[in-house]
């Protein structure tokens, strides 16, 4: 795996050079939102380049008016920001077992962003949706091929109407105070909180109001659930919501630490409401102890966590976090098995070694 630096501190792991596909490292990881040089990054298809003089955002469908909106018409409305977690629905899945095909993510395919742009409601307001609209589908400017798919096609996701006009769902342009990067989507990208990162469509061309399910492969073939024994073609369940989970963030694997007292330090988030408890367990799970944790700025964005720990011997340890949500979900110890590792959120172990004092 090699790194890439484009910044002095600029450090991604790169999994893939085209589609660019690159991940914090896990010891990076961590603070209330991610510098946007450090930001993970997950591309199907070649960077799209767009110019905002010629760009424009059309809205059509089943829509009173169909829009043509420019750069300029977005910046011009009610502006709104809020920090969201995006968190790649493949993250994680180097650690699956058995292994899974595909991208083996180790765990930086997760990232937090302040993000500024328009509410999706108010541009939909404008539009005004006919009584017939169902489903509403947004198209990036990316296009190219993927295995199991026949032709070109652009990347494409579509949200349901209550996702679609939740007032958090955002057309962000700008992340961290700045203008939205080629990477992560100039001129305009969707940000929808809650979710795993692959309905926030980056280089959005058009929305498009449907009175009926979309099918597309990316929504249906890709980032579904594939379970052992499932039949081709059968229909699947789309990769949603993000599941509780948590990270341990320092100390980092096969770290060796001194007999005394420790900060360990983690991450942990849920797209279904705030993190409630993280516990640590040093002792295969047998006892379980609540670790500090923060708040967050925004009920989207992933919550810091502390626990001090009293390695009072030497010897191995396997230190693991497991987070619990304001809805009762808890981590697993070992996540369903599924064909393409989504959603893996099962507790994350790390072993270190404690040494006496010399
Ligand atoms: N949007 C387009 N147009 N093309 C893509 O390949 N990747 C999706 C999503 N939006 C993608 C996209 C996936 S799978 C993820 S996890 C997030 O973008 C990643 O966003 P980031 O690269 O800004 O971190």
């Amino acid at each position: 795996m090699s790194e890439v630096s484009s910044g002095s501190l600029t450090q991604l792991k790169v999994l893939n050079h085209d589609p660019l596909v690159a991940g914090v490292p896990i010891a990076a990881l961590g603070g209330q939102v991610t510098p946007s040089q450090q930001f993970f990054i997950r591309n199907h298809f070649p960077i799209p380049r767009l110019d905002t003089t010629s760009w424009t955002l059309q809205v059509e469908g089943e829509v009173e008016r169909v829009l043509h909106l420019t750069y300029a018409d977005l910046k011009g409305m009610a502006s709104q920001e809020q920090a969201v977690t995006l968190e790649c629905a493949g993250n994680s899945r180097a650690t699956v077992q058995p292994p899974i095909e595909g991208l083996l993510w180790d765990h930086g395919g997760v990232s937090t962003g302040r993000w500024t742009g328009v509410s999706l409601g108010a541009v939909l307001g404008r539009a005004g949706l006919r009584y017939t609209a169902k489903v509403v589908l947004f198209e990036g400017a990316d296009q190219g091929t993927e295995n199991g798919a026949t032709g070109q096609f652009n990347y494409a996701m579509s949200l349901p109407l209550d996702k679609a006009l939740d007032s958090d769902t955002l057309l962000a342009y700008e992340m961290n105070g700045e203008t939205i990067s080629p990477e992560h989507g100039y001129p305009l990208r969707l940000v929808v909180p809650g979710w795993y990162g692959m309905t926030s469509v980056k280089w959005l061309l058009n929305i498009r109001v449907l009175d009926r399910a979309f099918e597309g492969f990316h929504q249906d073939d890709y980032y579904v659930f594939v379970n052992e024994g499932d039949e081709d073609g059968s229909p699947k369940q789309r990769v949603t919501s993000m599941r509780v989970k948590s990270l341990i963030t320092w100390p980092g694997r096969g770290k060796i630490l001194e007999v005394g007292s420790h900060v360990l330090r983690g991450l942990a988030w849920s797209g279904e409401g705030p993190v409630s408890l993280v516990e640590v367990s040093v002792d295969d799970g047998r006892t379980w102890q609540p670790a500090e944790v923060e708040g967050s700025e925004s009920v989207y964005a992933w919550q810091q966590w502390r626990f001090q720990w009293e390695a009072i011997r030497p010897g191995y340890f396997l230190l693991r976090a497991r987070a619990t949500d304001s809805k009762g979900n808890v981590q697993p110890m070992q996540a369903k098995w599924n064909f393409r590792g989504f959603a893996n959120n099962s507790i994350h172990a790390v072993p270190v070694a404690v040494r006496s004092r010399p």
